[in-house]
């Protein structure tokens, strides 16, 4: 017998490059909501590979191991969300087929469309003090990861807290755009 969903997860799909606070919001929506969401960061996924043999692998093996954990995390949100279970996604759109894939994997899903930014002066301060993270890393996403032209919301980190971007987005839940921006960009890029 196959598990019965009673319905599918909400997916609060937070897009913005390293260091613009994605976790912190997630961190802090998974407090606030009424529900008891997951935080699913791609970041996650990464860090369940085995890290020495990553370490050991060829440029070209390493750029196809990365593709299929990325691919694989798509379809590990698809998963979630389809047995029920309400997501805050946690992700980098900083290369197109990353998006292409999420809209398929992910059609018929509720899923909400987020826009986290940053100025890359702040994401560069930012970058310096956290000290895990390549410098520039951030400011080389930027222009690709907010290419797209669509979110349902939208926050800017830059000189808001995380506890007062969860609370905006926790608000406009009530007030999302039809139709949503995946919907949209389906009709777009999947369906020309
Ligand atoms: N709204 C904010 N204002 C100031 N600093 C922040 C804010 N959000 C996150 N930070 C800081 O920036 C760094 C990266 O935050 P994080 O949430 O891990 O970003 P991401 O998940 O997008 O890489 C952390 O050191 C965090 O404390
Ligand atoms: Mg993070």
């Amino acid at each position: 017998m196959s598990f019965p969903a009673a319905r599918t997860g909400q997916v609060l799909f937070l897009n913005g490059t390293s260091s613009s606070g994605k976790s912190s919001i997630a961190g802090q929506l998974l407090l606030i909501l009424d529900r008891p969401f997951f935080h699913l960061p791609v970041d996650a996924i990464n860090a369940m590979r085995a890290r020495q043999r990553t370490l050991e692998l060829d440029p070209g093996e390493l750029a196809a191991v990365l593709a299929r954990t990325r691919a694989g995390f798509h379809r590990a949100v698809a998963g979630m969300a389809q047995a029920g279970n309400d997501l805050v996604v946690d992700y980098v759109l900083s290369e197109q087929w990353r998006l292409l894939d999420c809209l398929t994997v992910l059609s018929g899903l509720d899923v909400v469309f987020i826009g986290v930014r940053c100025s890359g002066q702040e994401l560069a301060r930012r970058e310096k003090e956290r000290g895990d993270r390549q410098p520039g890393q951030a400011a080389a996403q930027l222009r690709q990861v907010h290419s797209y032209g669509a979110y349902d919301i939208e926050c800017d980190t830059t000189a808001t807290s995380p506890r007062d971007c969860a609370l905006t987005i926790k608000q406009s839940l009530d007030q999302l755009p039809t139709p949503r921006a995946f919907d949209r960009l389906r009709s777009e890029c999947l369906l020309r």
